[in-house]
């Protein structure tokens, strides 16, 4: 059995104070949003509990889905990547940007200057190429990382995954497809919408035409900072589409923090996946486990 553990939207804190001249663009609604209303959401005693508690499932692998930044500061790139340093080696943990992460354009690629090596696939990434979609394969199933990260305007946390990647995505879907691993595609906007038209993924129909056409085993997602479920149906089968809660939010919240693991076992066409949540209950401060199912059972994966 192959296990994976995935969490979502940290937003770090302590926000580094920003320069005057920082302020002068989308940064400064960011910054009076995370001052007023935010800041007081996403604790960092929460987040070191949530990640204590992870770290100690001894899971296989990570999968981390952005937002790891506030108001894409500059200097909020390299404490982030200690965070990522507390979760493990680039060997054992995989990470995609989220929109904070590309708040503006100005910093839009430190995330790929800070943060690489947990977001290139395996063996070299030839100099100009582009960072997604990478692959990674670990035991029986490959993580393909996408990015929906892009700097957008003012009130907009929109997301678009573009048509190279979409295409590149269909391809590399049949072909780990063909390899017969257990395919797990990672964005931070949900293909499946958000009900908000300001949070969306605006290309969402390009991913879900390549899940469609190609099929994949499970989708992770964060950025809605809630347990959501849902499920396409690909070539393949079921297609079920998972996405987690903040992992920095406390237990006074409506969501509060929480991570997912996947145990996956079987082999290709009888693959079966359980999901484990675990984190805070409202206003319950034990993490523990606080759901358990069968997302994928052999007999239906089969079928
Ligand atoms: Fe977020
Ligand atoms: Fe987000």
């Amino acid at each position: 059995m192959f296990t994976l553990a995935h969490l979502s939207d940290p937003h770090l804190g302590p926000l580094p104070r920003p320069k005057f001249r920082e302020l002068f663009s989308k940064r400064i609604m960011g910054f009076t949003n995370w001052t007023v209303r935010r800041r007081g959401r996403h604790d960092m005693a929460c987040l070191a509990a949530i990640t204590k508690d992870l770290l100690a499932q001894h899971t296989d692998h990570i999968a981390c889905t952005g937002d790891l930044a506030v108001i894409g500061l500059d200097a909020e790139f390299m404490p982030a990547r200690s965070f990522m340093e507390t979760l493990g080696t680039p060997e054992h943990v995989s990470l995609i940007p989220g929109n904070h992460d590309a708040y503006v354009r100005s910093t839009a690629q430190h995330s790929q200057l800070h943060w690489a090596e947990w977001m290139t696939g395996d063996g070299e990434r030839p100099k100009d190429d582009p960072f997604f979609p990478y692959i990674r394969r670990r035991g029986p199933i490959a993580l393909v990382g996408l990015s929906s990260a892009v700097p957008t305007g003012f009130h907009s946390a929109e997301g678009r995954l573009g048509k190279t990647q979409s295409r590149a995505l269909t391809e590399i879907l049949d072909g780990l497809g063909k390899e017969g691993l257990f395919r797990v595609v990672m964005i931070h906007h949900p293909p499946t919408g958000t009900g908000d038209v300001f949070r969306r993924l605006t290309d969402a129909r390009r991913i879900k035409r390549a899940l469609l056409r190609s099929g994949a085993e499970l989708v992770l997602h964060g950025h809605n900072h809630k347990h959501e479920r849902a499920t396409l149906l690909g070539r393949d089968g079921p297609v079920p589409i998972v996405g987690v809660p903040s992992a920095s939010i406390g237990p006074s919240d409506r969501h509060p923090g929480a991570y997912n693991l996947y145990n996956i076992d079987g082999e290709p066409g009888r693959w079966s996946c359980e999901l484990v949540s675990r984190g805070f209950g409202f206003g319950d401060r034990e993490i523990k486990e606080r759901n358990r199912c069968m997302l994928v059972e052999p007999a239906k994966a089969a079928a």
